[in-house]
């Protein structure tokens, strides 16, 4: 811990109850501890005071009052994250945006929504459903919009409709100063100066806090099909998915998963074989679109010596399949009672893919660690999950870790597809960015001269 800072005040107390009223502040141990860590493996510290902001207005509020104070400010949704993102490293404010959750205006003839930050992507969809519209990006657990775009969140449908990222068109965000300025256009198309929204994404609250995001929409599929298909090694399975995507199906999901992962699966319902295996999804306008579609990807898994191969259009069958592979991570947490689950993000160019997959196999060998692996692998990403219970398991672990994360790097990818990151993979920002971290660092000073905005996050500790 490098930075100082003050401490939370009785006067700016006053000040915050003043700016957000009694109910909607708390430095109650059980407020503070619920807001002290989220869904990942990363230790849990609380803030000073748990502050729920209720519009933009607040939200600039309590950074001009941080601001004045030298407080630190680290805003929060739900809690979903996986890499210490929103833990309140040094104290301070921690400022939750979940009680802004309102959809600001629905736009279906432009196929957008406006909302406020702290709805979470589900509810928002089911409250679109009637509109025939929804919003792609899905990281499997219910984060909020904010959430999702502050950490560039992706998730398995990023393969054909993109990321959080590729689906905001303009946002409003308050500044630590206490300015509330609004970014980018709701026309699709604009060419009009920098684009501070894309500067604001995946920025992590350490630039400003996102009050407001207008959302690209696309039309609800109207035929689905799964697929699933086993392979005997892992290397079939890998170029298979190289082979799916040279063949130009737009598939919304190809993720894989190894046999240990397939227990996991099937732990929440499913019946799949304990076979390296695919997943993936199509969606078409049209019924027979959808028929070729899998007719080629059946032939892509065939001539790789695919052991099984199934499409189903069942819609329960569909939902139990994509509903346990998004809570394949909480089963592994459940399945490692007194363990944590050390859950690793990178990602490559899709031909990079299979060294990555066969190099982290290695190394996994090398340190003696059982790993389990699945990735979103249509788009490059994989995730390997390192249980640990003692400090040795979590050296190797560590080691694991390190190893894969350069090793990615090196082969032209990211320390991060989708985790963001957060506290672990800020030691690895100089490998991946060079120059440009101290960029970066600039743009921070200039936008967040005082450093308050949730420090320790993103950038490397001295
Ligand atoms: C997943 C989350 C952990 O892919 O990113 O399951
Ligand atoms: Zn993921």
């Amino acid at each position: 811990m490098t930075q100082r800072f003050a401490a939370v005040s009785p006067a700016l107390l006053a000040d915050l109850t003043a700016s957000v009223g009694a109910d909607n502040l708390s430095t109650t141990g059980a407020d503070l501890a619920l807001h002290a860590q989220d869904a990942g493996f990363h230790p849990a510290h609380a803030a000073e005071v748990v502050v729920w902001a209720r519009s933009a207005e607040q939200v600039a509020r309590v950074l001009r009052l941080a601001s004045q104070a030298g407080v630190p400010v680290t805003p929060w949704g739900v809690g979903t994250g996986l890499e210490g993102n929103a833990i309140p490293l040094y104290g301070g404010i921690l400022l939750s945006l979940e009680r802004m959750d309102a959809i600001v205006a629905v736009h279906a003839d432009d196929f957008q929504v406006t909302v406020q930050p702290g709805i979470c992507h589900k509810d928002l969809n089911e409250k679109l459903a009637r509109y025939g519209l929804f919003f792609p990006p899905d990281p499997g657990a219910n984060a909020t919009i904010g959430g999702m775009l502050a950490n560039n969140a992706a998730g398995i449908r990023t393969v054909k409709y993109g990321a959080s990222k590729d689906n905001v068109l303009r946002m409003q965000v308050a500044l630590p100063d206490g300015r509330l300025i609004y970014t980018g256009s709701r026309s699709v198309k604009q060419s009009a100066g920098y684009n501070l929204t894309q500067l604001f994404v995946g920025s992590e609250g350490t630039l400003g806090i996102i009050t407001e995001a207008t959302l690209k929409l696309v039309p609800v599929p109207q035929f689905m099909s799964a697929m699933i298909a086993g392979f005997a090694t892992v290397e079939a399975a890998i170029e298979t998915v190289v082979a799916v995507r040279g063949s130009g199906v737009d598939v919304a999901a190809l993720e894989f998963l190894d046999e240990t992962n397939t227990r996991a699966l099937n732990a929440a319902g499913t019946d799949i074989a304990p076979y390296p295996t695919l997943l993936l999804e199509i969606h078409a306008a049209h019924a027979g679109t959808l028929e070729q579609d899998i007719a080629i990807v059946r032939d892509l898994c065939q001539q790789a010596g695919a052991l099984s191969f199934r499409a189903t259009a069942d819609t329960a069958e569909r939902k139990v399949l994509w509903n346990a592979r998004h809570h394949a991570y909480e089963t592994l947490v459940r399945n490692h009672p007194g363990q944590k689950i050390f859950i690793m993000d990178v990602s490559v160019p899709i031909s990079a893919y299979p060294d990555l997959i066969a190099f982290s196999r290695q190394v996994l060998a090398e340190h003696g660690i059982s790993g389990y692996m699945k990735g979103h692998a249509g788009d490059g990403n994989i995730h390997v999950e390192l249980p640990f219970g003692d400090p040795d398991t979590y050296a190797r672990v560590q080691a694991v870790n390190s190893a894969i994360v350069l090793k990615a790097i090196a082969l032209g990818g990211t320390c991060t597809g989708e985790h963001g990151v957060g506290i672990g993979k800020a030691a690895y920002m100089a490998a991946e960015h060079g120059a440009a971290l101290a960029v970066m660092q600039q743009i921070k000073a200039l936008l967040d001269p005082q450093g308050i905005l949730n420090p320790g996050k993103i950038f490397p500790q001295a």
